[in-house]
């Protein structure tokens, strides 16, 4: 038997990441979002739900341009921090204590201390209700060395990705194994 619940938002695990941006003034900000995903390879395309109230959404509407930089395990406080506090209040990169780093493509900053860094240009917005969508399409990407393996590719138990699952964060577990390889 299946018991039916209401439509809610159930969809996880999600990863969760670092989202940099920066005003037209030049003032950088850090949202950590957990509504994120790749939508399209060609050209290759991502999206970020965020809500209007946010300070980010300001920073993002105004610039058309953010960072999706995806944190280790390591720095999970400080995703949480950026996640309950606002850039409306406080300066999360001297409060985190995450460097900013040049960007090759757009003008937010990186986040160093994330191994990998998407640099994407904002296409479209999308009003949905309490969220807005917004579609950005990759302009580069930046790896720290240390995570790629010998082809070039990303391991990513080395990149040590976040997994968050509807309030709680957890770390990779094992690669499954498929019979018929
Ligand atoms: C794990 C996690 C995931 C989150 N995901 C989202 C999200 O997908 N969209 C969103 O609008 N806010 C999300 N938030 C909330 C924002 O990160 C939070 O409101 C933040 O303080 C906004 O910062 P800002 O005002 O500086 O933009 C998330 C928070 C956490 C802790």
């Amino acid at each position: 038997m299946k018991k039916v619940i209401s439509p809610q938002t159930i969809l996880y695990p999600a990863p969760s990441v670092l989202v940099s941006c920066v005003s037209g003034s030049g003032k950088a900000n850090i949202i950590t979002l957990a509504w994120v995903g790749t939508v399209c390879s060609e050209p290759p395309m991502v999206s970020i739900s965020v809500r209007p109230g946010r300070f980010s959404y300001k920073l993002i509407s105004e610039t058309k341009e953010f960072v999706i930089n995806i944190p280790t395990t390591d720095i999970v406080d400080k995703v949480e921090y950026c996640g309950i506090h606002s850039g409306k209040d406080v300066d999360k990169f001297k409060e985190t204590g995450l460097t900013p780093m040049p960007a090759t493509k757009v003008r937010v900053p990186l986040i160093k201390e994330c191994p990998v860094n998407i640099e994407c240009k904002v296409k479209d917005e999308v009003h949905l209700g309490s969220h807005n969508l917004f579609l950005g399409e990759i302009v580069a990407i930046d790896i720290d060395e240390e995570i790629l393996t010998e082809e070039g590719r990303i391991n990513y138990l080395k990149a040590k990705p976040i997994i968050y699952n509807n309030g709680e964060y957890w770390k990779l577990g094992e690669r499954l194994p498929i019979s018929h390889r």
